[in-house]
């Protein structure tokens, strides 16, 4: 079985690289990675050497170079992890969001269609339904899209598009929308890592707001094996929510993670809200849970301590990525 993983470079496809290399010893992995700011050719050189792997420099807009890797390597599947991921860039860099996000996935999906893949795994995010008030439940497959940025918008034009092809085309597709992830190797720029750096720095930690809006949070390993569920169990043209069972407001978080470092809160800085902000995401993960028999397996108290111990022991890592 060969996989092409699109942005293996990055936070979770890197982490979902090294899941499946290790779970499915023959199972043949290519990574097609362009590289972004956000990609760090550095988190592969583990598996670099491995005669079951191969990194390719590409990136997902190129038609000839997609269709070359396609004719190279014959992928079985493909999981789509590559995107522009930072909802903060995307506020000032729309257009970069629509091109990577949307017409990225269509021309993967194009090139699919072309070579008679049997399947295409499309990664999405919760953040497709939008805000979701308190009193609003938990928004399941069949809520309506809602996305408040353009990174959300991008995502839910994809989704949309392979669910279209899948309808007009034929393609096999599943799509994924997983709450957000937390574990090694997620960029600096995000909120866990953001934090913990600038406290073992002994900096300011700036926070939105006044840090009360509420996110669900998932060990980037249970998003792994959701998605090796997915590519090998799951059904054609479905789509699976994915949530752990932890929700968290970004303030507890921080002082979360300054209570772990033993750290003062006055560190804590409020900043202006970003435009936009979503309060509060929450989606029902029932389907994946009752039809694929998926759980997650690391509460969030464990995997916050574990995380945080891997931003102090790999300085070096963070260190170049900032
Ligand atoms: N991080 C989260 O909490 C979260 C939650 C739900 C869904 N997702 C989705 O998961 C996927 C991965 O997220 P992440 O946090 O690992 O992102 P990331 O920013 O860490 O990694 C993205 C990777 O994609 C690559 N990339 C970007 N543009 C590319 C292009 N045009 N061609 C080829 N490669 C390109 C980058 O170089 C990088 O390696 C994204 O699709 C994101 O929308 C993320």
């Amino acid at each position: 079985m060969t996989i092409l993983v699109t942005g293996g470079a990055g936070f979770i496809g890197s982490n979902f690289i090294f899941y499946m290399m290790k779970k499915y010893p023959d199972y043949r992995i290519v990574c097609l990675d362009s590289l972004t700011y956000a990609g760090n050719i550095n988190t592969l050189k583990p598996i670099t050497d491995s005669p079951m792997f191969r990194f390719v420099k590409a990136d997902i807009t190129d038609t000839a170079a997609v269709d070359k890797v396609f004719c190279e390597e014959k992928p079985d599947t493909v999981v789509n992890f590559a995107a522009e991921s930072h909802v903060d860039r995307s506020i000032i860099s729309p257009a970069l969001f629509t091109y990577t996000n949307t017409i990225g996935t269509q021309v993967l999906a194009d090139v699919c269609i072309k070579h008679n893949t049997p399947h295409f795994h499309q990664i999405s995010t919760d953040e497709v339904y939008g805000d979701t008030a308190a009193d609003k439940g938990c928004c399941t497959e069949n809520a309506p899209l809602c996305p408040s940025n353009p990174y959300s918008a991008s995502k839910a034009a994809a989704d949309l598009l392979v669910l279209a092809y899948h309808r007009t085309y034929g393609l096999p597709v599943t799509v994924s929308r997983c709450t957000n992830n937390y574990g090694p190797y997620q960029h600096t720029e995000k909120l866990i890592p953001l934090m913990t750096v600038k406290a073992l720095g002994g900096l300011p930690l700036p926070v939105y707001g006044d840090g009360s809006n509420i996110r669900n949070w998932l060990y980037v390993a249970d998003h792994c094996s959701a998605v090796d569920m997915i590519i090998h169990h799951g059904k054609s043209g479905e789509i699976y929510n994915i949530s752990g069972g932890e929700d968290m407001s970004n303030i507890d978080i921080v002082k979360l993670i300054l209570s772990i470092l033993g750290k003062d809160s006055s560190l804590i800085r409020f900043t202006a809200d970003r435009k936009g902000h979503d309060r509060r995401y929450c989606i029902d993960s029932s389907k994946i849970r009752n039809e694929l028999g998926w759980k997650p397996t690391v509460a969030f108290d464990d995997g916050i301590r574990q995380t945080v111990d891997w931003y102090k022991e790999n300085r070096k890592w963070w260190n170049n990525n900032i």
